[in-house]
């Protein structure tokens, strides 16, 4: 079986690391690929059969997609693939072409081996790159030859709202795929622990990426400025025996923080500090490991307090951090300024895809 994993664009390595670990666990056989073909946020894993034994000794099959949405930190989406294929030249195809050439493939697929007539079906679709047609055509198209293929057996059942069985379609440059999303319409990095909804909150997956950067050792972690705590609760729900501290400047975002500790289980493993980031050493004499998503400030007129926020954080910092740091912001010039200014040395750095925009991540000593 070959599983399409989708997750943010720039941290597949460690998502690839992720799905191997979990694979290893289970004993199954696997190839783990990243950027199959070149198409980015995405991870390939061809696996063989798993198996358990149940509690009469019984021995059944294991669901690899469940296990892995079960158990997965950074991936968005388990897909199991019905079929892929290149489809050279159809950025520059006219739509007619373009999406007859979709509906004879999906046509020509045994789509029935994965869903029962009696099952209610919609087809969800996602395009990117450069094509004339659109994702809702090619979601129309592949929905057609479905329900043409399921004519055959009966009388198929469409339900866009409420589906049984989900159909994935993607055109990623000239590659097209078709699968089973097994993970449903919500995707994975939507915590269902989060009750709160801070307007800027950072996708759990991503907080998960940083966290594998910072790779804490059990020592004392911050977040300095936690918002809705996303990364200081991802790491409690790892199980984490370090301090965990989530300091937030603004009441509302902190008692969010608390609520969603709450909701998630693990408001007793964290400290929660109303607080200012730029008085950092006020509130901890000292930290191994600090991971933030610092303000970007978007807002116009905000946006020129952004070198001195990070100019006044980074030299508290210097303060009192003693291992390691991982910061995610868009704002590249200001925090460079601001690390290398307070004598810290970037030890890596990577874009992430995070809300539309290619994040800059780092991570300091
Ligand atoms: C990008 S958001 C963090 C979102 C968070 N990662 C989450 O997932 O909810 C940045 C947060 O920093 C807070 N903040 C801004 N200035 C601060 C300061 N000087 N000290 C502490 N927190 C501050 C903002 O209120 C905001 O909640």
């Amino acid at each position: 079986m070959r599983l399409l994993l989708t997750t943010s664009q720039g941290i597949e390595d460690l998502a690839s690391v992720e799905v191997r670990s979990l694979l290893d666990k289970i004993g199954v056989p696997f190839r783990v690929e990243e950027k199959p073909l070149g198409v980015e946020g995405r991870v390939l894993a061809e696996v063989g059969e798993a198996f358990y034994t149940d509690e009469k000794g019984r021995k059944r099959e294991l669901s690899v997609a469940t296990y892995l949405n079960e158990k997965s930190r950074l991936l968005h989406r388990v897909i199991v693939e019905i079929a892929s294929g290149s489809f050279e030249g159809i950025s520059d195809e006219e739509p007619e072409r373009a999406l007859g050439r979709i509906e004879n493939f999906v046509a020509s697929l045994p789509v029935e081996r994965f869903v029962k007539v009696s099952e209610s079906f919609a087809v969800r679709s996602f395009r990117k790159g450069e094509h004339k047609i659109t994702s809702v055509d090619i979601a129309k198209t592949v929905g057609k030859a479905i329900f043409d293929l399921l004519s055959r057996f009966g009388k198929p059942k469409v339900n866009l709202d409420h589906p049984s069985v989900i159909f994935r379609a993607e055109l990623i440059g000239e590659t097209f795929f078709l699968g089973i999303d097994t993970t449903g319409d919500s995707s994975l990095h939507k915590r269902p622990w989060r009750v709160y909804d801070h307007p800027a909150h950072l996708k759990a997956s991503i907080a998960n990426a940083l966290i594998e950067l910072a790779k804490p050792d059990g020592g004392s972690f911050i977040d300095p400025f936690c918002g809705s705590g996303t990364i200081p609760i991802e790491l409690a729900l790892k199980g984490y025996s370090g301090r965990i501290a989530c300091l937030e400047r603004y009441r509302k975002h902190l008692r969010g923080a608390e609520m969603n500790a709450l909701s998630a289980g693990v408001y007793d493993k964290i400290e929660f500090i109303l607080g200012d980031a730029t008085r950092l050493s006020e509130h901890v004499d000292r930290v191994d490991f600090a991971v933030s998503n610092l303000p970007y400030g978007l807002k116009i007129g905000r946006k020129s307090m952004i070198p001195k926020l990070y100019m006044d954080f980074f030299s508290e910092l210097a303060k009192v951090l003693e291992k390691r740091g991982v910061f995610i912001t868009t704002e590249k010039r200001a925090i460079e300024r601001a690390i290398e200014e307070n004598g810290f040395e970037i030890r890596h750095h990577r874009l992430i895809g995070h809300g539309g925009l290619m994040v800059h991540t780092y991570v300091i000593e």
